[in-house]
């Protein structure tokens, strides 16, 4: 079934001038941008977007790095759309991800893997209501 994903280019990417390689990669998958956008978070609000995370021992170093620069915040569109994305993405430590993923070709290390993807429906219905007001997704 369609179905929507949230994704983020994170900031090692944006710094790298990424972003468009990136939604190529997407695009090409047939995975529909339907809502985006460029925004620089603070650490606490990174803190808040990760607070399932929050016990672990790289929270700090991971919200502290979301916020180092700009991300851009998206919604994904198509067919199975949370698990296409996170075979597009393929693995979060780029030393297991598969060749032509984005993380493969762009990653710098697991924590500056350059992508976030929703692990499941439930969190991508979340994740996307975090970010995104009803009005700015356009299918
Ligand atoms: P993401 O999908 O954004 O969700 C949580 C993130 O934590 C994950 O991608 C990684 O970038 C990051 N992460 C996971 N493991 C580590 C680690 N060992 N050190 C630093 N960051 C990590």
């Amino acid at each position: 079934a369609i179905q929507r994903t949230f994704s983020i280019i994170k900031p090692d990417a944006t710094r790298r001038n990424l972003t468009g390689k990136i939604n190529a990669k997407f695009e090409e998958a047939g995975l529909r941008i339907v809502a985006q956008k460029r925004i620089h978070l603070t650490k606490a609000q990174a803190g808040q977007f990760y607070i399932v995370h929050a016990a672990r021992p790289f929270y700090d170093e991971l919200c502290e790095f979301m916020a180092s620069g700009p991300i851009i915040a998206q919604v994904l569109e198509g067919e199975n759309a949370v698990v296409r994305n996170r075979e597009i993405m393929g693995a979060t430590n780029p030393k297991d991800a598969a060749a032509g993923t984005i993380r493969a070709e762009f990653a710098e290390s697991v924590g500056e893997n350059s992508v976030h993807g929703s692990d499941a429906p439930e969190a991508a219905a979340e994740e996307i209501a975090f970010f995104f007001a009803g009005l700015e997704i356009v299918g």
